[in-house]
């Protein structure tokens, strides 16, 4: 501490005072006192506004306010106004001027106040006051004496407070400032938070740390055990399943035939340290041997493939602090979705959430709390990564990172921070972790260029091309020759793709063929696992609720909804984009080939066997079930692939199907289900799937126009339907009301539209094209004898290129004449220049109605798009419309039923039947296009009393160009002569 400014901490690089050197987090049985709950608060507006006597034991406080920790103080209020300062978020930028070490001092700091009982016997003379995770540098009193100060906002701190700690009465006193030099190293993507956000506790101390090495030998099945222990006295090491009892931690013991840990199989071995003086440690030991073998990421000798998620702490309502039950939602979540891999995005997580991956088994990629991202728009103009004035603040960070974690087997590797350029420091990291720690990778992306200190050659949102070369080993060489051929040697993840911003991300399936076509891609983690939004509320008399994003809260600069881009709602519900991903990373691929009436059965896992699984199937005709079943496959081994005759139940039943069923298509599906409980699932829980089609619909004959169009009043009526003779119009349909159809090309920008982090979004050249306002101009409206030809015109103001299009409406009298099935031909010619692909390409129409049921036969239940749609099947669904709008966190085209044969839409007054020819997509909403697009939030979004159709023949695909490529050539819509087709009919 500067005696001159007792405040210097919070500007000078240095990580901290006073503080006890990392070690690892570990449960002991000797006494603890937590000191979560509630604390006294006072938020001062900076530097100028401190309590000067605030850590005086008798200072008087109790005029402060009350506020819990752990939280963020930006937090309190929520979903309401927030109390103290409010959230803010952006991506890169440091929402202050940028002046390293240097920050406002206009700095808002928490003052916070305990006071605590220590208990008779409580070892008041050997403990350690712990502060698991405070944003973002803070200094610390007990008993009015100072005990140091720290910065690194998500790594532990701890001090010695034996001299100062007695029996009774204590009084902490903790004062947290907002900003500090340490903010230069915390410039992650997500919203600023401030305070004491995780636990605090006072712990009795005896031993000191341990460091498990448990490693594995694939060859002889052998597992080595040394546990190096740091303790003032010694200690003894029991692990009762390896034989191993009271005896020297350090063996090392060499046990034949152990059971590895992995992410499929988390064996983990219960052990305990007992120290001379009493004090027991219990242990969680897992055997595994992480190596690169020919350039080929192993554990345990086999090859990895890492299908993850980025993950950041978040949660709705308390921002970065999290309860152990939503770490566990998290990981449960995460293995009901096939994920096996997780990187802890961009900070060390609460050590709990590690426990967690241990126990229920997922690859984790541990990060260390760094990223200097807002130094480069300057083109990393002094960048702290290279600058040796912070290369302590760079180790210590590092050494945090490590010694907390270093007892978790399911940590493989570790990762130096995020997006923080290269530089001296980084490389002094690196260096430090491979004396301390061997028996683990290095990783950083940042270090692409040369991978000079790196392990693993990683890249974020490259397009699959690009993928492919790197997993052909073809990639463009370095500047460095030695450096190139290290590079080449190295397993490649991509630590980042599959941008999760709104609708989307499109494109999954074609990584992971990638994927799994080259030993040398090990995988990769999506962006990102949740959404960030933040629980509020509207302030109405009925107040409604939403997720704020950036802006929300008045920031000067903030980086909008770029922080909702999860596979996760801000709430945890899956969005169609998690759903997505579960299939294309499914661990076991069924094929279903109706041709050899055989199924296969690929096993995709590193070591488990499919005997875990039962493999069910099942018949639908036209999406009635007409017989299900068990199948035996037999046990297939991890890599093989087995292939197995329909048994005769099957034949049976789709013979009957043949020869008595309706004459539509028949389906065959199979499933593979746990057979029993995992801890992450229940017996049954769905883990692959497949279908095929097994009978093709018999081909139905087009009836021939029977019904002329007649023209009267203004009108023209055609069989059962009523059209506008001056619009063309359909506005009745027997006894409903319709308005529409009319050819429709635009949609409410997704994500993907609007952002492109490498590029012109794709909205500029939709605007420039006009396509959001493009007119259609009625030319004519021709009935005849056999029905009505409508002849209009799309194009923008200002425009000369625009889209003919022919409406052809007949009735036919076919054997559904009676019913009066109303046909529509679209024809579309694109006239003029077309350089831009088109949003989309459909009608729009609208019936009156506040909601509706909808019942289809398609593909469901979910929504889905042209390159997002693996994990829809054929079925008969039912939904609402309300249910079928998908919350994005920013409204935006949304819920998509794609390839749909047949439709009912059932409103009050009475039901609307479409039918496809083959297939048509359908989204049903409450609400129009424009007011989709208009909507910032949810709750903006109000009905409108009609439920608005679109019916399309095409979408644009969806891509993930907010952060990464934009859809794949062959999910482009391009503007080209298109016919497509639809029926209509009512009921009721
Ligand atoms: C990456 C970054 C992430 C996140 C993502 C976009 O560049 O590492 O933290 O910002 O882009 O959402």
């Amino acid at each position: 501490m500067n005696d001159l400014d007792p405040n210097a901490y919070v500007e000078d690089r240095s990580p901290g005072t006073g503080r006890l050197r990392p070690r690892a987090a570990f449960a002991s049985d000797l006494p603890t006192l937590a000191l979560d709950g509630d604390w006294r608060f006072r938020l001062a507006s900076g530097l100028d506004d401190l309590t000067g006597d605030f850590s005086a034991p008798h200072f008087d406080d109790t005029a402060w306010d009350l506020l819990a920790v752990p939280s963020c103080w930006q937090m309190s209020g929520l979903p309401g106004e927030p109390r103290y300062g409010a959230p803010a978020y952006t991506n890169i930028a440091y929402p202050f001027p940028v002046d390293p070490p240097r920050v406002p001092r206009q700095n808002p700091t928490g003052e916070y106040r305990r006071e605590f009982n220590v208990p008779d016997g409580f070892p008041a003379s050997a403990a350690v006051l712990r502060f698991e995770g405070v944003d973002s540098a803070f200094a610390v009193w007990l008993n009015g004496v100072r005990l140091g100060d720290g910065k690194g906002s998500r790594v532990t701190t701890e001090f010695d407070v034996s001299a100062a700690l007695r029996p009774g009465r204590n009084v902490l006193a903790v004062r947290v400032h907002q900003w500090s030099s340490g903010s230069y190293l915390e410039d992650q993507d997500m919203w600023w938070l401030s305070g004491i956000f995780r636990s605090v506790s006072v712990a009795a101390r005896g031993v000191e740390d341990f460091f498990v090495r448990a490693t594995f030998d694939h060859t002889t099945g052998q597992g080595t055990l040394a546990v190096d222990v740091t303790a003032p006295c010694g200690a003894l090491l029991s692990v009762p399943e390896l034989g191993i009892s009271g005896a020297d931690p350090a063996g090392p013991y060499v046990i034949d035939s152990v059971e590895p840990w992995s992410d499929e199989q988390p064996r983990l071995y219960a052990g305990e340290l007992v120290s001379d003086a009493g004090e027991r440690i219990p242990l969680r030991i897992g055997f595994r041997t992480v190596a690169v073998v020919d350039g080929v990421l192993t554990v345990n000798g086999r090859p990895i493939s890492l299908r993850g998620v980025n993950r950041h702490e978040w949660h709705p309502l308390t921002g970065r602090t999290l309860t152990e039950d939503t770490m566990v939602t998290d990981v449960l979540l995460m293995k009901q979705h096939n994920i096996n891999a997780v990187r802890t995005s961009h900070y060390p997580p609460d050590h709990r959430f590690l426990d967690l991956c241990d126990e229920h088994g997922l690859w984790v990629f541990c990060e260390g709390d760094l990223e200097t991202h807002g130094f480069e728009p300057d083109n990393w103009h002094r960048n702290p990564s290279n600058d040796p004035a912070w290369r302590e603040a760079y180790l210590d960070r590092t050494a945090r990172l490590v010694e907390r974690d270093k007892n978790h087997p399911s940590v493989i590797v570790w990762s130096l921070g995020n997006e923080s350029g290269t530089g001296a420091n980084l490389a002094a990291a690196a260096a430090w972790i491979r004396q301390r720690d061997d028996s683990r990778l290095i990783h950083y992306e940042g270090d692409f260029a040369s991978c000079a200190y790196v392990d693993l050659y990683s890249r974020m949102y490259i397009g699959v091309d690009e993928l492919a070369a790197i997993g052909r080993g073809q990639e463009a060489p370095t500047a460095d020759p030695a450096d190139d051929a290290h590079r080449r040697a190295l397993p490649f993840v991509l630590c980042e793709y599959g941008h999760a911003m709104g609708t989307g991300p499109g494109g999954l399936s074609e990584y992971q063929q990638v994927i799994e076509a080259h030993p040398r891609l090990a995988g990769g983690f999506i962006w990102e696992w949740l959404d960030h939004g933040i629980a509020r509320r509207t302030e109405d008399q009925e107040p409604r609720a939403f997720y704020a994003y950036g802006g929300d809260f008045g920031e000067e600069v903030h980086d909008g909804a770029f922080v909702a881009d999860g596979l996760l709602f801000p709430d945890r519900t899956p969005s169609p984009g998690l759903v997505e991903y579960k299939k294309v990373i499914e661990p076991i691929r069924i094929h279903v080939d109706p041709a050899a009436r055989q199924f296969s059965v690929h096993n995709l896992h590193h070591v488990r066997d499919s005997g875990y699984l039962d493999f069910r199937w099942s018949v639908e005709d036209r999406g009635d079930p007409v017989g299900s079943g068990d199948l035996k496959v037999p046990t297939t081994a991890p890599g093989a692939t087995t292939t197995v005759e329909w048994p005769a139940e099957v034949a049976a039943a789709l013979d009957a199907a043949r020869e008595n069923g309706s004459g539509g298509e028949v389906w065959l599906s199979v499933t593979a289900v746990l057979v029993a409980d995992e801890s992450w699932a229940g017996a049954g829980h769905e883990i692959a799937w497949a279908q095929g089609l097994a009978v093709a619909p018999a081909s139905c004959s087009v009836p021939s126009p029977s019904a002329p169009a007649l023209a009267h009043d203004g009108h023209v009526t055609l069989g059962p339907a009523q059209f506008d003779a001056r619009s063309g119009e359909l506005i009745r349909l027997g006894g409903l009301e319709l308005g529409g159809p009319r050819l429709d090309i635009w949609r409410a920008p997704i994500d993907n539209d609007l952002l492109n982090a490498f590029g012109e979004p794709q909205i500029t050249a939709w605007l420039d094209a006009g396509l959001h306002r493009m007119r259609h101009e009625v030319l004519s409206v021709e009935p005849d004898t056999q029905g009505l030809t409508v002849t209009a015109r799309l194009a923008a103001a200002g425009s000369s290129a625009a889209l003919g299009v022919v409406y052809r409406w007949s009735v036919g009298d076919g054997p559904d004449a009676g019913q009066g099935r109303l046909r529509l031909e679209c024809t579309v010619t694109p006239d003029g220049a077309w350089s831009v692909p088109l949003p989309r390409l459909g009608i729009a129409l609208s019936l009156p109605g506040t909601d509706a049921e909808v019942e289809w036969f398609g593909l469901g239940p979910g929504e889905a798009y042209r390159d997002s749609r693996n994990a829809v099947r054929v079925g008969r669904y039912r939904s609402t419309v309300s249910a079928m709008q998908t919350p994005y966190v920013r409204p935006q085209e949304n819920g998509n039923r794609h390839q749909v044969r047949r439709a009912e839409i059932t409103t009050a007054v009475g039901t609307l039947r479409l039918t496809g020819d083959p297939v048509i997509d359908l989204t049903v909403r409450p609400w129009s296009t424009a007011a989709l697009a208009a909507a910032a939030h949810q709750h903006d979004l109000v009905g409108d009393g009609r439920i608005h159709l679109h019916l399309d023949h095409a979408h644009h695909g969806l891509g993930s160009a907010s952060c990464g490529p934009g859809p794949s050539a062959s999910d482009v819509l391009a503007a080209v002569p298109t016919v497509f087709r639809v029926e209509f009919s009512t009921g009721r």
